[in-house]
């Protein structure tokens, strides 16, 4: 039976005490820019019951997730404003998250993200190695300023993986609230999940119902058609059941409700979801960014440089 209306209120209490709405309304789409679709898609969200919003400065459409928060009637005390730093910005978090508040017209965020541990350096053009300054511990220890300046709430990383998290608590002031990274049934890092769940940082599962991509197949559509739910509905279920936040995007009004209807999973159902990968062709990454395609490196790193394990023919222990 679908777990309606509470579902969207379910809260993720962080390493800081502050609750983050375990539903999000993705702001990636597909292409940089503002446009009127961001603004609407945001708004219709907002009036849906989601007040979990991601965005990003990468995404160029921060002036349009502002639009919308402008115009919504529900308070912005309501509403969990994500952001990310880029990172062309490591050398400056403070100017860049002032740049984005100014984009989206708010006195603060809640949640600034490192988009990606690789520092990109405009003047020579590519990715600076990882010693190189700065280094992610240089710009975390930025990053943890920023919150004592009460223009973002808390802090977190993205796309980061055990070891260079290992590097970073070394080092850290604060421990990131949250790690963002592409989660789904055919990439569950379950390695990661527990990595991180025993050092209380929270994972927020991007990519959750894995841009749709594979909800065709037979062992998914089994778990949907018993719960008379959609297969999207079961991902997101899935996700949030094992701990995760999850933040699918839609543009499509009647898709942004189901996703925000969630079912109770047995664990019959779970173990079928967690071990889904391991079916035959079905370790991976529908990003593209763990890729055997990409030749073993993403954004000017390595695999080895971003602590990704990939195995001979592109899959990836879990
Ligand atoms: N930190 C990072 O590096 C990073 C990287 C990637 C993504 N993200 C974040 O994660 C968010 C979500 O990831 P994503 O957009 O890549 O993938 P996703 O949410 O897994 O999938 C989005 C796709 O699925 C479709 N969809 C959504 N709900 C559906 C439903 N109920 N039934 C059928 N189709 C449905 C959407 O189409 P319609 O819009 O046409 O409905 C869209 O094409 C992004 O928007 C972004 O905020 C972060």
């Amino acid at each position: 039976m679908p777990m309606n209306s509470s579902m969207p209120q379910v809260q993720f209490k962080l390493n800081n005490g502050k609750d983050m709405p375990a539903i999000g309304i993705g702001c990636w789409m597909g292409i940089v820019g503002n446009s009127q679709q961001v603004t609407d898609m945001v708004l219709t969200a907002l009036r849906l019951g989601y007040r979990h919003i991601d965005t990003a400065s990468n995404y160029g459409n921060e002036l349009s997730v502002g639009a919308a928060i402008r115009q919504t009637n529900v308070p912005r005390s309501e509403i969990f404003l994500v952001t990310k730093l880029s990172s062309e910005d490591h050398a400056h978090p403070e100017k860049a998250l002032q740049q984005s508040l100014d984009r989206l017209g708010v006195d603060y965020v809640d949640l600034y993200l490192m988009h990606w541990p690789q520092a990109f350096d405009p003047d020579s053009a590519r990715y600076c190695l990882p010693e190189e300054s700065p280094t992610f511990v240089e710009t975390w220890k930025m990053m943890e300023a920023l919150v004592d300046t009460g223009k973002t709430r808390s802090i977190g990383v993205s796309n980061f993986s055990i070891s260079n998290l290992e590097i970073l608590l070394q080092q850290a002031r604060l421990v990131p609230v949250t790690n963002q990274v592409e989660m789904h049934p055919c990439l569950p890092q379950h390695d990661l999940l527990s990595y991180c769940t025993s050092r209380g940082i929270l994972l927020t599962a991007y990519t959750p119902i894995g841009k749709h991509k594979y909800a065709s197949h037979p062992s998914l559509q089994e778990i949907a058609q018993r719960k008379s739910v959609s297969v999207a509905q079961v991902l997101l279920s899935w996700g949030i059941k094992r701990g995760t936040a999850v933040i699918p995007k839609s543009t499509h009004e009647a898709r942004m409700k189901e996703n925000l209807t969630l079912v109770s999973l047995d664990h019959e159902e779970m173990q079928v979801l967690d071990n889904f990968h391991r079916q035959s062709g079905m370790h991976r990454s529908v990003c593209g960014f763990h890729s055997s395609e990409l030749g073993g490196s993403c954004f000017g790193w390595t695999y080895a440089q971003l602590g990704w394990d990939m195995m001979e023919g592109g899959t990836m222990r879990s």
